[in-house]
């Protein structure tokens, strides 16, 4: 991936890896798409895999695995109690984070469920640049408050600025001098901020962080489930980390933070999670909850083959040119999207990439849920997969209002190692269409809204027959093609 300059002047990224186990894909027509929305509750949660084309949905459990992941699934120690995989998992991570303790647990949002039960109690604020919505989630069911320190430049959805997944310092500051530091649970930094499209935070900013923590006394805890597009973007961006290693990156993170934990289901290519600390006050406390909700100390709700599998990927990580792939193809569709006018987050980050429904379908207010609607457009015309990351992604306020997101964005996933240049190519080229015929999208309302996580489950409709239309007009346009 890194420095091919290839004759012809053109750039696309090049892959430096080979597939070797492939999975067949189905396209349907795209009447068959129509039903399969609307039977879906335009909910592409609720869509069936048999009916999806490019799944960009998440990058969550679905990333590559490596020929050697999959070689050391097979060696897995399976027991209960005092499994070699899981000392194996414990020395990686430990070699990786310098942390002297590890708690696994099934997956990123156990671990928040942990450390909210562990250090949120009621009235208690945890600053943070940005949430997620599983985090905060947490934080809320436990009674605490979430504050959102996203510097300005975070929330444009187009900037130069490299860093917008960094924490505003002096709202930080004048936040915790205002509040005083005993309301403050913990600090958190999202390293690679989901919500606002997989914008990255600085190394720089991240000490600016530990300053204040230390300044007032409080413990820091860093999400790093997009650890690894984070890292990369670091080594990229960052002047004074160009000739460090990821792994000298890594170290530098990690020595900064109190507590690390992740999504293995992200960070790691596999499926898991877990959390690191070296203090051992916090370790103890969480680790009661680790028995009570995910396991046995030593497998933590997962697999031994997937902790097999996770101590490979770790490793992977360090690789350069295994944690720029995912970048390096968001940056390519952004800007195939760009040079065709679809209006995208800039500058791309990682995870996938982002498209601006705010600007895509102006036309609707937030109220009819604009980014759900082109998410359920999209997937009508292309067969791809994305997801709402807007005002659908939200919760209510207590006292039942909407509350509108910052922004209204669909996620185009791209899982690492999974899709093809060609296939990125047509998802390209089937969103460029349907920018042309935008005006025809139009919005949608709940017609089942669950209270809690209302996008996992939820089912809406259209406000209008715009879907019959626009199949109409695309099978009008597109002839007899899929
Ligand atoms: N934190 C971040 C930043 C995440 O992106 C996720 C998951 C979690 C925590 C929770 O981890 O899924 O293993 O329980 N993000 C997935 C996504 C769901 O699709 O972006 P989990």
């Amino acid at each position: 991936m890194a420095n091919v300059k290839l004759f012809s002047g053109e750039q696309f990224p090049l892959e430096l890896h080979k597939v070797r186990i492939v999975q067949k894909l189905n396209l349907m027509p795209v009447e068959r798409r129509l039903e399969a929305i609307g039977a879906a509750g335009n909910n592409t949660f609720l869509l069936k895999n048999c009916d999806v084309f490019l799944d960009m949905l998440t990058d969550s459990g679905v990333n590559a695995m490596s020929d050697k992941q999959l070689a050391a699934m097979m060696e897995a120690d399976d027991s209960y109690a005092g499994s070699d995989t899981f000392t194996r998992l414990e020395a990686k991570l430990n070699e990786l984070f310098g942390k002297a303790f590890f708690l696994p647990a099934h997956q990123g949002r156990a671990c928040e469920n942990i450390i909210a039960r562990s250090f949120v109690q009621p009235g208690m604020i945890v600053p943070m640049n940005y949430h997620f919505t599983t985090t905060a989630a947490h934080i809320v069911l436990n009674g605490g408050i979430v504050a959102e320190l996203i510097t300005d430049e975070g929330l444009k959805v187009n900037s130069s600025q490299p860093f917008k997944g960094n924490m505003d310092i002096d709202q930080l500051t004048a936040l915790i001098r205002e509040q005083g530091a005993e309301k403050i649970a913990f600090v958190r930094i999202e390293t690679g901020t989901n919500l606002i499209g997989g914008q990255p935070h600085s190394l720089e900013n991240l000490r600016q962080v530990r300053q204040v923590c230390d300044q007032f006394g409080l413990m820091l805890v860093m999400d790093a489930s997009l650890l690894a597009d984070n890292l990369y973007f670091i080594k990229l961006r960052e002047a004074s980390c160009r000739h460090k290693s990821i792994r000298e990156i890594t170290r530098e993170i990690a020595d900064l933070v109190d507590v690390i934990y992740f999504s293995g289901r992200k960070l790691g290519c596999a499926r898991g999670g877990g959390i690191c600390t070296s203090h051992k006050a916090a370790y103890d406390k969480m680790r009661e909850f680790v028995t009570l909700y995910e396991g046995f100390l030593t497998y933590g709700g997962m697999s031994v083959r997937e902790m097999e599998a996770m101590t490979v990927g770790l490793e992977e990580t360090m690789d350069e040119n295994m944690i720029n792939q995912g970048p390096q193809f968001i940056a390519f569709m952004a800007e195939e999207l760009q040079k065709r006018g679809v209006p995208v987050v800039t500058p791309p980050g990682g995870l996938g990439c982002h498209i601006n429904a705010s600007q895509f379908v102006d036309h609707l207010p937030q109220s009819q849920y604009p980014a759900g609607a082109l998410a359920a457009a999209i997937y009508l015309v292309s067969g791809v997969r994305g997801m709402e990351r807007g005002t659908l992604s939200e919760a209510r306020d207590p006292q039942g209002n909407e509350v509108f997101a910052n922004m209204e964005l669909v996620r185009l996933a791209l899982p690492r190692r999974v899709f093809t240049l060609s296939q990125v190519k047509y998802a390209v080229d089937r969103i460029a269409w349907l920018y042309d015929n935008r005006a025809m999208i139009g919005g949608l309302r709940f017609v089942e809204e669950p209270k809690i996580m209302r996008f996992f489950f939820g089912k809406l409709e259209t406000v209008s027959d715009w879907q019959v239309a626009l199949a109409a007009k695309f099978r009008q346009e597109i002839g007899d093609s899929l």
